[in-house]
C-alpha cells in the first residue's frame, strides 16, 4: 500500500498497531467486553495526562466538535454568561455553538494569529460579574497560534469562574498543565496528537465540577455531559458507539503511555524545529511569530505567483498532503502540520519536495 504523508492537522498518520486494532472481533456495545474497553480508554486518558485523581474522561462518538458541543451545551447555568476569547475559526465555532443554544455570550476578539491581551481578559471578568464560564482554544489551528492557556486560566481562577478549554489540536502536542491552568473542562479528540482514528472524542472534566453541572437543565439529549458521564461510570453507553474506533484509540493510548505525553511533545517539537529551519531557508514567511507558534502546525504565506491548489496537487503527486488556509486566509496561506506517526526522514523528504515545487512554480 502506497503511503501518503498527512500534513493536515488530523486525521493523522497512525501506526500499523493502531490500524490493525480495527480488525478485532465484532462486538456488541452492551457486552462486558465493550464496557471493559471503554473503561480502559477512560482510565488511560486521565493517566496519560497525569490527572487521574481529579478528572474523569467522558467519551462521545463523533468528531472533536461533538465533544466540544457536549462541553459547551452542558457548561452554563441559567441566566449566566459565557466569555469566549477568540482569535480564529475555532474560537468562532465555540461562540456560534453557544449562540445556537441561546446562551448569553460575550466575545473578546484579537485578530487571527494574535494572542489575547491579559489586561483585556481581566477587565472583561471584572466588568461582567454574570460571566460563569470562560472558553479558550488552546492551539488555534487556524493559524498555529498557541494561546496563553496557563496565564488566562490563572485569571479565570482569580475571578472564580470556570475554564473550558478546546484542546482538540493541543492535547499531547503542546504542554497543558491542568492544575496550573485551572482547567475545568478540556475537550480533545482521538485523531490528532493522540494518534488514534477519527470517530471518538472526549471531555476531561474536573470531578468537583460535576456537582455544578448536574444542576444545569438538560439542553441536548445526545450531548448531555452529566448523563453520558453517569452512564459511562456504570460501564454503559447511552447510544451506539463507534466500537472499532474505540479499539484503535485504546491501542493509540498504549503507545502514548509508552512514549509519554512529554516524550511526544518533544518529538513534535523536534520535527517542527527542523521543518521551520527548512521553511526559513526557503524564504517562506510565517504568519504567526515563532515564539507564539505551537509545536504541531506552521502556517505559511503562499509566495507570489504560487496558488494553494497548484502547490497541493504537485506535493500530493509526491505523496504529501498539505492543508489550505480557512475562510479569509484560504487564498493567501498554506498549512503544514507535524502531528502523527511521521518520521524525521519523511519530513526531510517533504522539505526537498516543497523546495522543488516552489522553485518550479515561482518566476526566477
Ligand atoms: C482547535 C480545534 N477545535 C475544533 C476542531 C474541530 O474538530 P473536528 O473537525 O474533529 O470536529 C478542530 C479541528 O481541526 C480544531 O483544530
Amino acid at each position: 500500500m502506497k503511503r501518503t504523508v498527512l500534513l493536515n492537522p488530523g486525521p493523522v498518520n497512525v501506526t500499523e498497531h493502531v490500524r490493525q486494532a480495527l480488525l478485532k472481533p465484532d462486538l456488541c456495545h452492551r457486552e462486558k467486553e465493550f464496557s471493559d474497553l471503554m473503561q480502559s480508554i477512560r482510565s488511560k486518558l486521565v493517566r496519560a495526562f497525569g490527572i487521574q485523581n481529579d478528572y474523569d474522561a467522558v467519551l462521545t462518538t463523533g468528531s472533536g466538535t461533538a465533544a466540544l458541543e457536549m462541553a459547551v451545551s452542558s457548561c452554563l447555568g441559567e441566566g449566566q454568561s459565557l466569555l469566549v476569547i477568540r482569535n480564529g475559526v475555532y474560537g468562532d465555532r465555540i461562540a456560534a455553538m453557544a449562540e445556537a443554544y441561546g446562551f448569553n455570550i460575550r466575545c473578546l476578539d484579537t485578530p487571527w494569529g494574535v494572542p489575547p491581551v491579559l489586561d483585556d481578559v481581566e477587565q472583561a471578568l471584572k466588568q461582567n460579574p454574570n460571566i460563569e464560564v470562560v472558553a479558550l482554544v488552546h492551539h488555534e489551528t487556524t493559524t498555529g497560534l498557541l494561546n496563553p492557556v496557563h496565564e488566562i486560566g490563572q485569571l479565570v481562577r482569580k475571578y472564580k469562574k470556570r475554564f473550558l478549554v478546546d484542546s482538540i489540536s493541543g492535547l499531547a502536542g503542546d504542554a497543558l498543565d491542568f492544575e496550573r491552568a485551572g482547567v475545568d473542562l478540556c475537550v480533545g479528540t482521538a485523531n490528532k496528537c493522540l494518534q488514534g482514528l477519527p470517530g471518538v472524542a472526549f471531555v476531561l472534566v474536573r470531578k468537583t465540577e460535576l456537582t455544578r453541572l448536574e444542576k444545569i437543565p438538560e439542553r441536548s439529549h445526545y450531548f448531555n455531559l452529566v448523563k453520558n458521564h453517569q452512564a459511562q461510570e456504570k460501564g454503559d453507553t447511552l447510544f451506539t458507539p463507534a466500537v472499532q474506533i474505540h479499539y484503535a484509540l485504546d491501542a493509540a493510548l498504549d503507545e502514548l503511555l509508552e512514549e509519554t505525553v512529554k516524550g511526544r511533545i518533544q518529538r513534535y517539537r523536534q520535527a517542527a524545529t527542523m521543518l521551520r529551519k527548512g521553511f526559513r531557508e526557503m524564504g517562506l514567511e510565517f504568519i504567526v511569530p515563532e515564539e507564539h507558534g505551537s509545536n504541531t502546525l506552521t502556517a505559511l504565506k503562499l509566495p507570489e505567483g504560487v496558488t494553494y491548489n497548484g502547490l497541493h496537487d504537485r506535493l500530493k503527486a509526491k505523496g504529501f498532503v498539505i492543508y489550505a488556509g480557512q475562510k479569509k486566509l484560504s487564498e493567501s496561506i498554506f498549512r503544514i502540520a507535524n502531528m502523527g506517526d511521521i518520521t524525521l526522514e519523511e519530513f526531510r523528504r517533504l522539505l526537498d519536495a516543497l523546495k522543488n515545487c516552489l522553485s518550479a512554480s515561482t518566476p526566477s
